[in-house]
């Protein structure tokens, strides 16, 4: 099995705290996998992992047949324009508007692109995922609500390929929360790979074809198919998984 990304053996410690130990696991490119599991278990630390975005204390991620760690810059910069990231917590800049976080990473990208036809891609983001009030406020004056907003519209900015999800529908209404499901279905329709953090039994029916079901970070059970559309299996585990 050809995989666009790949955990190879990882593990990762921190302050002799062993957080993911002995992961293998593999991701099929245009497919969607949901990462679930207690809180705690290491969820969004395997999600960073897989982005390349903390690097194994042990064994190695993939991209594309190459390790993301030994990527040189430009191997690395091609890497961060084909795929983005949502932080579970947003992770807007504080002392930057909202304008100055959406602009930065279309000049990293694009540096060909002028000002008005980044201002035109901000604005149809912004129209994407419902966003109406101002960009030159600062995160502190959203809710988080709108800062996931933002969160997920800078993560289209660039059109990626490879999308990593960290719960991006929590703290929202459910409109907006749809209409943000609505545009990850969106982008599996165009053929592109999403991992996504969710317990939201919903959301992984409709979106997902692989559910990854993280235990204390060491040992999983993968769900496909049937299991994840219609079966008891995936029901059972996220009950469990909540007493
Ligand atoms: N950088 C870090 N330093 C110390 N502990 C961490 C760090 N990152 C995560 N942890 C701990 O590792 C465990 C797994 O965290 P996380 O991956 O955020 O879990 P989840 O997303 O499944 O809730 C938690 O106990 C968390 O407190
Ligand atoms: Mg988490």
């Amino acid at each position: 099995m050809d995989y666009i990304l790949e955990l190879k053996d990882v593990s990762f410690f921190t302050q002799n705290t062993r957080i993911i130990q002995g992961i293998s696991l593999g991701f099929e490119a245009g497919k969607a996998t949901a990462l679930a599991g207690s809180s705690g278990c290491g969820k969004s630390t395997l999600l960073k992992l897989s982005a390349g975005l903390i690097i194994p204390t042990e064994g190695d991620a993939l991209y594309k047949g190459k390790s993301i760690a030994g990527m040189n810059r430009s191997q690395n910069l091609e890497f961060r324009r084909e795929s983005a990231f949502v932080f579970q917590d947003s992770a807007l800049w504080a002392n930057q508007t909202l304008l100055q976080s959406l602009d930065l990473p279309l000049r990293i990208h694009f540096p060909g692109m002028s000002k008005t036809q980044r201002e035109k891609r901000i604005e149809e983001v912004m129209n994407s995922v419902g966003y109406k009030r101002s960009l030159t406020i600062r995160p502190a004056s959203l809710s988080m609500g709108e800062q996931k907003l933002i969160a997920f519209g800078r993560s289209m900015l660039c059109k990626p390929s490879l999308l990593f999800l960290d719960e991006w529908t929590e703290s929202l209404d459910d409109s907006a929360a749809q209409r943000l499901i609505t545009l990850v279905k969106q982008q599996k329709l165009r053929n592109n790979t999403i991992i996504f953090v969710s317990h939201n039994l919903h959301i992984i029916r409709e979106l997902a074809d692989y559910v990854i079901m993280l235990a204390g970070g060491r040992t999983y059970t993968r769900l496909a198919g049937e299991q994840v559309k219609s079966g008891r299996e995936l029901v059972e585990l996220l009950e469990k998984d909540t007493t």
